[in-house]
This record gives structure tokens, C-alpha cells and sequence, in this order.
């Protein structure tokens, strides 16, 4: 791959500016930070700024979009965050599974804090949450499904921004809405890259077939069997990335005059096939590599 093609992306640091400001502004009015990650990718999908900018707040991890992830995987990235002593519950704010265990973690998590309330004379303080994530982690449809009144309305494009709100999910808890908490910069392009598999970060950014070609690379790695099987393509072992996209969009009968392999087209299905979950279940974020 040309080195043209690796260069890194520097991505609004504007909207990180203002996020870190809102978060510090409301985060003493918070008990708790509840974290939204794609369990597809739970480190990349992490803004590393966040613990430091958090403290020593109380946190739950949620590990959302399970039903996209490999539930293997996503075992995995729970005892990893068990380990770090974080609170973690895989959900899918979609179907809203797992949720109904959010609220008695929460009250797990605060136990010290509504004891001291109770100490206080003031049991029935109202339990304030800030929800964050980066853009497209599902930060709304997450407070939608748990304040059931369909307030926040859920963006279906990265980077939007929105006013800071309340939403009372009832049982004296709150959660405040803030706009999705962006990098920098990446410092791995690797991050960015899965990034924009996900669909975190507008295509735009990027030239969609360098993109498609780095999904059917990883892919080529860790999940061959999902490629032969979605499009009939095998003993693919040896080719290169691009070749694979060439071929899948043979398969799908997606030639231009001349019989050249429209690989632009391949590749936006490719994406589209992939966010859809029509690939099967895959995580990008591999612990194993990571660690080793
Ligand atoms: P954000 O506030 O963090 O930016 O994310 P948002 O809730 O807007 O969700 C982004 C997209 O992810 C939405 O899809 C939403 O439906 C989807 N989503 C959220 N949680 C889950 C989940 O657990 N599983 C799955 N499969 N999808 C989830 P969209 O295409 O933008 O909108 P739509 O499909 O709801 O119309």
C-alpha cells in the first residue's frame, strides 16, 4: 500500500475543545459518568482524554451494539474491564437488551454515595449520570430507551453536536445528554481506520475503496470464513486486499464497460454490508493483539 494512502488524520479539535469544557463544567453536578463504547471496537471506540478528564468519578462502561460484536470478543473485553475495576454491561441500546441491568449496577456502583445521602437525611437526592462517547456509539438511542420518552432524537451522522440536556429515566436518576467526545487527533492510524469501518467517521475523510481495501485486510486475517461465505470467493489466502475487492465485485456482477471490476461500487457495498451487521458478528479490537 503506498504511503499516501497510511497517512494519519487530524480531526477536529475544535469540537474537543468544547467537550472537554462541557465536561468539566457539568461534572460536578454528576455522580457518576456512564461511558457508551462499540463493543465492536471498545478500545479504539475509547477517547483516551477521558480518564483524566473524569478523575476519580464513577464510571459504567457499556458495552453497546453487542448484537454486532463477537460475543467471544465481547466476553472477553468484559473481563478485561472487570480486571481494571471498571463496572461494564454489554447492552444493545437497540432491541434495549441487557439494559434492564443498568439501573441496579448503577446503584451497585453508588452504593457509598446514596448511603451518605441516606446519612444525610436526603435518601431521595436525585442520582445525576453523564452520559458520553465518542459520535455514533449510541449515546441517544441509550438515553432514549431508558427515559422511554423519545427526547433525545438520535442522529444518524457523526460529529453532530447538541445542547447539553436532562432526561429523567425515572426512580430519582437523571442523565445528561453532551455531544459525543471526539479525538484531536489519532495517534494510531489503525484507530482511524476502524473508526470509519463503523462509520464513526464521515467517509469523506476518506477515499472509500483505500478504506474497503483495509476492512478486507483485516478481515482477511481474522474473519476469512465470513468473506467466503458472504461472497462465494474462496482460496483468497494469498490475494492481495484489492485483488479481494476486484473479485467480490466480480461476484456481484459489478463491471463497468471494458469488464473492469467497479471496485468504487464494491467498496460502498462492501461498508454498507459490514455497518449493517450482514458480514455475521465482528469485533476489530482483538485483546490478544493488543497485549502480545
Ligand atoms: P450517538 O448518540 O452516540 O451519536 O448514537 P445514536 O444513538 O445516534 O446511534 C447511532 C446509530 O447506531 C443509530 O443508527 C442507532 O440506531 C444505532 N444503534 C445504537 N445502539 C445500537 C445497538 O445496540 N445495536 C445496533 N445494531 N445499532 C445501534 P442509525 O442508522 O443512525 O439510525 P436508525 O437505524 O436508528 O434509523
Amino acid at each position: 500500500m503506498p504511503d499516501s494512502l497510511k497517512q494519519n488524520v487530524q480531526w477536529f479539535p475544535g469540537h474537543m475543545a468544547k467537550t472537554r469544557r462541557q465536561i468539566k463544567e457539568f461534572l460536578p453536578q454528576v455522580d457518576a459518568v456512564v461511558e457508551v463504547l462499540d463493543a465492536r471496537v471498545p478500545e479504539s471506540s475509547r477517547n483516551p482524554e477521558l480518564s483524566e478528564l473524569i478523575g476519580n468519578k464513577p464510571r459504567i462502561v457499556l458495552l453497546n451494539k453487542c448484537d454486532m460484536a463477537d460475543t467471544v470478543a465481547t466476553q472477553r473485553w468484559i473481563a478485561h474491564f472487570k480486571k481494571e475495576s471498571a463496572a461494564v454491561l454489554p447492552v444493545d441500546c437497540k432491541s434495549g437488551k441487557g439494559l434492564n441491568h443498568f439501573i441496579p449496577l448503577m446503584k451497585e456502583v453508588l452504593q457509598p454515595v446514596i448511603q451518605k445521602n441516606i446519612e444525610r437525611g436526603m435518601g431521595g437526592k436525585t442520582i445525576r449520570l453523564m452520559v458520553v462517547g465518542i459520535p455514533n456509539t449510541g449515546k441517544s438511542s441509550f438515553i432514549n430507551k431508558m427515559s422511554k420518552r423519545n427526547r433525545a432524537a438520535v442522529a444518524d451522522k457523526a460529529g453532530v453536536t447538541r445542547q447539553s440536556r436532562w432526561f429523567v429515566i425515572g426512580n430519582g436518576i437523571e442523565l445528561l445528554d453532551t455531544p459525543g467526545v471526539l479525538w484531536p487527533k489519532f495517534d494510531d492510524p489503525k484507530v482511524g481506520d476502524k473508526l470509519a469501518f463503523i462509520g464513526s467517521v464521515k467517509d469523506t475523510v476518506f477515499d472509500i475503496e483505500t478504506l474497503a481495501v483495509r476492512l478486507l485486510e483485516v478481515m482477511q486475517k481474522d474473519y476469512a470464513d465470513r468473506l467466503m461465505e458472504r461472497y462465494k470467493i474462496s482460496d483468497f489466502e494469498d490475494d492481495m486486499p484489492w485483488e479481494l475487492l476486484e473479485r467480490i465485485a466480480k461476484k456481484r456482477g459489478m463491471i463497468q464497460r471494458g469488464g473492469v471490476p467497479d471496485t468504487e461500487r464494491a467498496a460502498v457495498m462492501l461498508l454498507d454490508e459490514y455497518r449493517g451487521g450482514k458480514l455475521g458478528k465482528i469485533t476489530l479490537d482483538s485483546l490478544e493483539q493488543e497485549n502480545g
